[in-house]
């Protein structure tokens, strides 16, 4: 049975849940892991996570179907992303059969908390690892404790479909060969000072342009962008500082090969923007969420798509991946992974 939570209205925030998963790293080696009720976390005080912020993390959904199954979208390779985050930040591999093993158990133990077909809602999924031993030089701690913890949640932003407004920051997010490829915690922290300063002044989210020079167009602080073209061209920055979002490279499969549009990954300049009739920022908590203006120190760009509803090829976008997690629409194979 569904607990009993007003679906339809809950924003993107942390509920407790009953269960979370729980392995440790200790000696060179992940403990088998299990299923907790306990949300507490308790760690030394020179913990490596507490000094030098040595943690990453993940994000994925459960989704119920039209059939009443649940299930995750391409966990597989949000494993191999955080594989990656965890060799960039010298953490130990937490193993992708294994990760995905976790999941399971982990959305399983809740099931009742993930939200109905068609409430607009879903349950998010946080993977995460962090060093625990205490550190005091600068160096990478040799215990970790991996943990996943499950929330329902609606949208990302206020107001779900409505367009958001952008600015351009004078705020960097990433270098270039530091760690904005990988989903490292000290990337948000990073952030947190530009989105405090950008929601005071009104705006939704922070566009960051690449460090090295400011003029290209690289993500927000939680998400990817895509841009369409007056061609119906699907574009989305190239960039090497950029998280590779799932949902971005699912988008732009999607364009291609069920809505029959170019879909590019390219290097976008900020000086170009204007000439875009759609713009949208995309990951797991984003969604799709339609952009309608970006602010750049005063100079307005408004895509013609509007402040009231999404543009035509992103509400396009939107129902068919949508469409594909709640298995409206037939998926590609290995997409959907099913847990119940
Ligand atoms: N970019 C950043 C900085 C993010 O935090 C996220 C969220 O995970 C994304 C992009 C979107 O990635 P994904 O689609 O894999 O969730
Ligand atoms: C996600 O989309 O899963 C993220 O991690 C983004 C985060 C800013 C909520």
């Amino acid at each position: 049975m569904e607990k009993n939570i007003d679906w339809g209205n809950l924003g993107f925030g942390y509920m407790r849940t009953d269960f979370r998963y729980v392995a440790n790293f200790k000696d060179g080696k992940w403990s088998s892991g299990q299923i907790t009720s306990d949300d507490k976390v308790v760690i030394n005080e020179s913990a490596g996570v507490l000094q030098y912020a040595q943690t990453c993390f993940e994000g994925l959904k459960a989704y119920k179907t039209k059939d009443n199954s649940v299930v995750c979208f391409r966990p597989d390779l949000n494993a191999e992303r955080m594989i990656q985050s965890a060799e960039r930040l010298e953490m130990p591999a937490f193993p992708k059969e294994r990760f995905l093993d976790a999941i399971h158990q982990v959305v399983q133990a809740n099931l009742n908390w993930v939200p109905p077909y068609g409430s607009g809602a879903s349950l998010y999924i946080r993977p995460y690892m962090f060093g625990t031993n205490p550190v005091m030089g600068v160096k990478p701690a040799d215990e970790y404790q991996f943990r996943i913890f499950v929330s329902p949640v609606g949208p990302y932003f206020k107001g779900g479909a409505k367009p958001i407004t952008l600015r351009i920051p004078d705020f960097d997010r990433a270098a270039p060969r530091g760690t904005g490829h990988v989903k490292a915690g000290l990337n948000y922290a990073m952030s947190l000072h530009a989105i405090v300063e950008a929601h005071k002044q009104g705006y939704n989210e922070n566009l960051y342009l690449d460090s090295a020079t400011r003029t290209k167009i690289e993500e927000t602080g939680g998400a990817n962008v895509i841009f369409v073209t007056k061609d119906n061209e699907v574009v989305t920055p190239k960039s090497s500082s950029i998280l590779p979002s799932i949902t971005r490279r699912s988008l732009m499969y999607v364009a291609e090969n069920y809505l029959g549009l170019k879909a590019v990954e390219r290097e976008i300049y900020l000086n170009e923007i204007h000439t875009f009739k759609e713009c949208a920022l995309c990951g797991t908590a984003a969604v799709l969420s339609p952009v309608g203006r970006v602010i750049d120190h005063g100079r307005e760009i408004n895509f013609s798509s509007g402040m009231e509803h999404a543009g035509e090829i992103t509400q396009k976008l939107y129902d068919t991946l949508t469409g594909i997690q709640q298995g409206k629409i037939d998926a590609p194979d290995g997409w959907i992974y099913k847990i119940a």
